[in-house]
């Protein structure tokens, strides 16, 4: 007889999910909470509203080892689990959602060159994105390459020990504050997404130039922009991985990049939902708090029933993760499943607040504008879609 219990052990290969954290990887988390609970909260509206580079935030994450928390203790980092970090982003995206997504991607460069990378590369590129010597922006979008990222039209010429780098790179999480670029850019384009390689362009490099922010609806503190490579000549031995596995190594790099979004959004979600209960206990009409209402409290019920679902799902992903099972599908499922619970749930807090929920007053307009790029970056929704049906049927 084929129990249940034992039909899922099969599932993820017998091994028993545990999410529990170490003592120390607890100590992490209290202490992300405490900053982020009082320091970064505090700023959030601010940096919103003036459309700030969350500096002081970024400082304070790396002083703590929180800019490189999951890369490895050799080269800087602080080697907690997958889980962990996905534990550190939600706490952080709960107070300042822009500071999280910085977070999420100077990590993902970082992870990149880590498992991909020479030692002369990890050294000289991971110590200082562990440390938060300086930011890592993961260059792959372009103007005419979103969804459809294989067909990216940046180019890279090899010339002797030398390549010349040629293109636009659009919506570049980073670009105006990173020093280490991962540029995905086509070696040979007759080859289509086989001519991809992946390089590390640094900062200061001639014919590297970062547009303006964009004017966007939230995360105003993530100053999102285009890059520009106007024959950025860079020595070949910045390569990462071997030529043409450069777009593997950018969806290999989202596998665990869209655990990092599935975190900052059920952290958004989270203080939507906390504020609205919160709130329903507080505000009274008809003589009563608000959450005596059934519409209220059953509309709560909802949100604390899907952001759990959606922090399995992340936890699974991220534990897959660390057990070194290909997580691709799981990562999907968790990033479109936690945005879009997320996204409901800061709606739902909205009409919980009412005329509040819409008031620039409180952060509750910030939360539903906020969560709404997680829908869309590091692949839209729809795409997850396409990935956990190809996975399905590969
Ligand atoms: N890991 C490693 N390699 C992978 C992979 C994975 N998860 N998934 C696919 N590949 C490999 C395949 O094996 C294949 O390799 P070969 O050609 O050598 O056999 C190659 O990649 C192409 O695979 P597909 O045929 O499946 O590719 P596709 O073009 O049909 O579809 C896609 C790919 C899923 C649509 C992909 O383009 C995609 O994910 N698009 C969305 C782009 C995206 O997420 N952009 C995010 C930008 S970064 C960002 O947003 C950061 C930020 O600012 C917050």
């Amino acid at each position: 007889m084929c129990d249940i219990k034992t039909s899922y052990l099969e599932l993820i290969g017998k091994a028993i999910m545990d999410f529990n954290l170490s003592e120390d990887e607890k100590l992490i988390q209290e202490t992300i909470k405490d900053l982020a609970s009082s320091k970064f909260a505090a700023r959030a509206d601010k940096i919103d509203k003036e459309s700030l580079f969350p500096e002081e935030n970024i400082k304070e994450l790396a002083e703590l080892g929180m800019l490189g928390t999951i890369l490895d203790p050799e080269y800087g980092g602080a080697g907690a689990s997958t889980i962990t970090y996905s534990v550190v982003l939600e706490e952080i995206a709960k107070a300042c959602a822009s500071t999280s997504v910085i977070t999420s991607v100077t990590t993902m460069v970082g992870l990149a060159i880590q498992r991909e990378g020479t030692e002369e590369q990890k050294e000289k590129w991971v110590t200082k994105i562990a440390t938060g010597e300086t930011l890592g922006s993961f260059c792959l979008t372009e103007p005419t390459a979103g969804s459809d990222a294989g067909s990216l039209k940046t180019t890279a010429t090899i010339e002797g020990d030398e390549v010349v780098i040629n293109g636009q790179k659009l919506w570049i999480t980073n670009a105006a504050h990173a020093g280490i670029f991962l540029v995905m850019a086509n070696e040979n384009p007759s080859l289509g997404h086989k001519g991809i390689s992946a390089f590390v362009v640094e900062k200061d490099t001639p014919g590297l130039q970062v547009g303006a922010p964009e004017k966007k609806m939230g995360l105003n503190g993530s100053h999102t922009c285009a890059v520009f490579f106007d024959n950025v000549r860079i020595p070949l031995e910045n390569r990462i991985g071997d030529p043409g596995k450069g777009f593997s190594i950018a969806l290999k790099s989202l596998d665990t990049g869209r655990i990092g979004i599935a975190s900052q959004a059920l952290g958004i979600g989270q203080a939507a939902f906390e504020a609205s209960v919160n709130y329903a206990k507080e505000r009274e009409q008809f003589g009563k708090p608000i959450h005596k209402f059934q519409a209220v409290s059953f509309r709560i019920a909802e949100m604390k029933m899907k952001l759990e679902a959606a922090q399995l799902l992340t936890r699974k992903a991220a534990w897959m993760r660390d057990k070194g099972m290909k997580h691709t599908m799981e990562s999907s499922m968790a990033k479109a499943f936690a945005t879009e619970v997320a996204s409901e749930v800061t709606q739902n807090a909205i009409k919980t607040f009412g005329g509040m929920g819409f008031s620039k007053e409180l952060p509750i307009e910030r939360y539903h504008r906020d969560i709404q790029a997680t829908l869309l970056y590091e692949g839209t929704n729809d795409i997850q879609r396409l990935v956990i049906a190809k996975n399905l049927f590969a």
